[in-house]
């Protein structure tokens, strides 16, 4: 059972949450089952299922900490439209489900090992329809621009912390998405140097 003492609170989220939902208004279907893949406190998926109780949203994170901290949320708002929380793994080839409408996945790719990212496009382009979005929002380096000031630190402390962490270069998540079918629809600047980076997975060739 799900206790309100579980609930964790991630100050970023707080501030985050209400940009996201504005362009996820603009990405994601009419209905159907939106994933999140590492959603952490739980914290964004239930002010997103709040705004937009059309879709079904399901919840995941392999830590089990987050996940007890997801269903506390889901609890205590009382929301009926978002599933239990999911052990998934990016990294896994065997994910708990094999089909959803539309993907989202914030804050994970630069905090995770890059086979992660590899593992999150992999899921993506098995699980997607064609036309589905993939939704990612973080901070990116982009070959085109130098970095922020405060992205640069970020990246560093990220590094020390993990060599295999750090801000990950746009065009290599998007060579990355393309080897899975997921091509990139749009990008768009968004509060404190992150970016939404939008993908969809692309039409069978006929
Ligand atoms: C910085 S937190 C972001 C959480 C939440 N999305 C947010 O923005 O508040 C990173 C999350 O990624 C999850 N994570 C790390 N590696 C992962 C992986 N390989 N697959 C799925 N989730 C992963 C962690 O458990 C953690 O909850």
């Amino acid at each position: 059972m799900s206790r309100d003492e579980d609930r964790q609170f991630a100050p970023a989220a707080a501030r985050n949450r209400e940009p996201i939902l504005r362009a996820l208004r603009f990405i994601l279907p009419a209905s159907g089952l939106v994933l999140e893949v590492a959603s952490g406190t739980g914290e964004h998926i239930v002010h997103f299922a709040k705004a937009m109780p059309m879709l079904t949203w399901q919840p995941s994170d392999p830590s089990p900490g987050a996940r007890r901290s997801i269903a506390a949320w889901i609890t205590s708002e009382g929301l009926g439209n978002v599933l239990p929380p999911l052990d998934l793994d990016a990294m896994s080839d065997s994910w708990p489900l094999d089909h959803a409408a539309a993907l989202v996945c914030i804050n994970m790719i630069h905090i995770s090992p890059w086979v992660a990212t590899e593992g999150l496009m992999e899921g993506a382009g098995r699980i997607l329809d064609a036309g589905a979005p993939l939704y990612l929002y973080g901070p990116f380096r982009q070959a085109a621009r130098s970095i922020e000031p405060s992205n640069a630190a970020f990246d560093t402390d990220l590094r020390h912390r993990d060599p295999r962490w750090g801000l990950r270069e746009l065009a290599e998540v998007t060579a990355c998405a393309a080897m899975h079918s997921l091509r990139l629809d749009r990008v768009v600047d968004m509060p404190a140097n992150n970016l939404s980076v939008v993908f969809r997975k692309a039409l069978p060739l006929s």
